[in-house]
């Protein structure tokens, strides 16, 4: 009996081993499978308004749309200056801070939250440039939402938006 007891032990370390892998896997794809689902169709059709007064200076509000967090993002004096003075043309996805918000209304910055890696959802004001910061694996983000540092390989996307007056977007 004990010839037989080994070979069972290093199938079982073996089938368990393998269980482990798939499981980080499944991990892994969980941000993209996030994207996917299947409302998306009906979703992709929806506009929403919101009222940038909500949004206090310095600050950031995330709200959903389309399935997807959207940074409401009220900048402060020295973010759009920093977003405007950086020398984006050496950057991964060179643009300067003026292609990323509308004019008159540089203070909001309205982003689509979704890393553009892996699609994981970056902390607000965090990293080495005072953007945002992706858990994941480590991208940094500047305070126009660019790409600086880490592996995604996009600036975070500007979704189409109107001013309806002073305060208030609409998005999509
Ligand atoms: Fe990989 Fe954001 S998902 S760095």
């Amino acid at each position: 009996m004990g010839e037989y007891k080994d070979p069972n032990r290093r199938d079982f370390i073996y089938i368990a081993a393998g269980a482990g892998a798939a499981g980080a896997a499944a991990m892994a794809a969980i941000p993209l499978i996030g994207q996917m689902n299947p409302a998306a169709d009906t979703l992709a059709l929806a506009s929403i308004e919101y009222d940038l007064s909500k949004v206090a200076e310095g600050q950031q509000v995330v709200v959903k749309w389309r399935g997807k967090p959207l940074f409401v993002r009220y900048r402060t004096p020295k973010e759009i200056k920093e977003a405007q003075d950086a020398d984006w043309k050496t950057f991964r996805d060179p643009q300067p801070d003026s292609d990323r918000v509308k004019k008159g209304h540089e203070q909001y910055l309205i982003l689509v939250g979704v890393c553009t890696h892996l699609g994981c959802v970056p902390n607000f004001g965090a990293g080495e440039y005072g953007g945002w910061f992706c858990p994941c694996h480590g991208s940094q983000y500047d305070t126009s939402g660019r790409i600086r540092q880490g592996p995604a390989p996009k600036n975070l996307e500007v979704p189409d938006y109107t001013f309806l007056s002073d305060t208030k977007i609409k998005v999509g």
